[in-house]
């Protein structure tokens, strides 16, 4: 890794747009460092009529918050500026924000956009709460990248609605996220992630807007999406950090041993199952599925009894089973232990695949209140859904010791 200085007039211009120039709103460094991040950020604040400037140091996911002087200001401004190795600062000024990054190889990469952060810090605070994620810093070089933006920063109007629905899926991770960080890394697996839109939005997203310490793991069987996406993670110098597997969710090998959050978008049928089981055999505390096109029970609900009027209808019958398919995965994940919410995440203009199943890990295995809706359900429409197939015997065993037992 190269160990690169800023040159002396950008040190300059940073120093006087913090310290000499008027509409400081906040200047933030991400560095990364044998195999850990270091976030620093200083904005003025007024502590009972004084100015002072507030530091925030996330360091391997700890936050310690101080403010300061002018004096100590400074010295914090020029430990940051002198700082050497991979990083990116990002100063947001009334007059517009800098955006410098210095890659593995040692690149001094500028970026130069008033818009996007006057829109952000400028906002009034109840608006805030309405803001977008790849808002809330500086994600050009992502967006670009991924092919979600254009060379001038315009959203490309072929990808509003991917940018719709990574900004929504990443509001649905910060809302699952947990408040106090450990001393591992939060590890996140993204199922059938395609060309990584979501993989990388995710992984920049937290690292850079929320400081966290975080390795992103995508899995696809597809060679060519696989292959783009691995460059992209070189390109945003971050290969060490979200790794990408060529291979099937059902058998895929990860790098790290526990897995905190299993997202999948749009995995096409049953890939949704495999991630959701895969999710449950990983014990992970969440997990959060959009899923696609669902053609399993489709084939084989039968066009018999009462629900036959339904049947016979081709759009009836495809919305049917697409309904049918996500209960019968939230009553298995509710079984396995799993606090489930079927929620809208993403306005249906944006795409009419906008259910999101969201899960936590929060409930007992195996309550019998969970089991026989379940089997009602299931033995009503004479089907065995693809996800109790996919987890086999030990699902089968659980669901037999509660018929034994009856209790919760
Ligand atoms: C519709 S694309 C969605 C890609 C990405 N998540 C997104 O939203 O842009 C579905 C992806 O899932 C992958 N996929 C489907 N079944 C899979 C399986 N069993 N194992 C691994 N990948 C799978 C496909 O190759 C495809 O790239």
């Amino acid at each position: 890794m190269a160990n690169v200085e800023l040159p002396l007039e950008l040190a300059d211009e940073i120093r006087r747009r913090v310290f000499d120039e008027p509409g400081l709103i906040k200047v933030t460094q991400v560095l990364r460092r044998g195999g850990n991040t270091f976030r620093i950020s200083l904005r003025p604040v007024e502590i009972r009529g004084e100015r002072k400037y507030q530091g925030e140091m996330t360091d391997e996911g700890k936050t310690k918050v101080k403010n300061f002087d002018i004096d100590g200001a400074r010295e914090g401004l020029e430990e940051m500026i002198g700082q050497t190795g991979t990083r990116e600062l990002h100063l947001v000024t009334a007059s517009g924000d800098l955006h410098i990054r210095v890659t593995k190889k040692g690149k001094v990469l500028q970026s130069r956009s008033g818009k996007l952060a006057r829109e952000v810090d400028d906002a009034p605070a109840h608006d805030r709460v309405k803001r977008l994620p790849l808002n809330a810093f500086h994600a050009q070089p992502l967006l670009q990248a991924i092919g979600i933006s254009d060379a001038d920063g315009r959203i490309k109007a072929s990808m509003r609605g991917k940018y719709d629905q990574v900004n929504a899926f990443l509001r649905v991770i910060d809302e699952v996220l947990p408040e106090s960080v450990g001393p591992e890394p939060l590890t996140i697996v993204d199922c059938g992630c395609g060309r990584a839109y979501l993989t990388l939005a995710v992984y920049v997203y937290l690292t850079i807007a929320k400081g966290r310490d975080v390795r992103v793991c995508g899995i696809d069987r597809r060679h060519d999406v696989i292959t783009v996406a691995r460059h992209l993670a070189d390109d945003l110098d971050c290969a060490d950090r979200v790794t990408f597997i060529e291979g099937d969710i059902d058998t895929a090998e990860l790098p790290f041993e526990k897995v905190d959050i299993v997202l999948s978008l749009n995995a096409c049928d049953t890939a949704t199952d495999a991630a959701l089981a895969r999710g449950i055999e990983w014990k992970a505390t969440h997990l959060l599925s959009v899923p696609c096109c669902q053609h399993e029970l489709h084939k084989s609900l039968k066009n018999s009894g009462p629900m036959a009027g339904v049947l016979r209808h081709g759009i009836l019958r495809e919305r049917l089973a697409d309904l049918l398919t996500d209960t019968f995965r939230a009553q298995i994940l509710r079984i396995m232990g799993y606090r489930v919410q079927v929620v809208e995440f993403v306005s249906s203009d944006a795409t009419a695949r906008n259910i999101l199943l969201r899960a936590e890990s929060a409930l007992k295995r195996g309550m019998w209140a969970a089991v026989s809706e379940y089997l009602e359900l299931r033995d009503f429409w004479r089907v065995t859904p693809w996800l109790e197939t996919r987890l086999g015997e030990p699902f089968s065993r659980l669901l037999t010791i509660c018929e034994e037992t009856k209790e919760d």
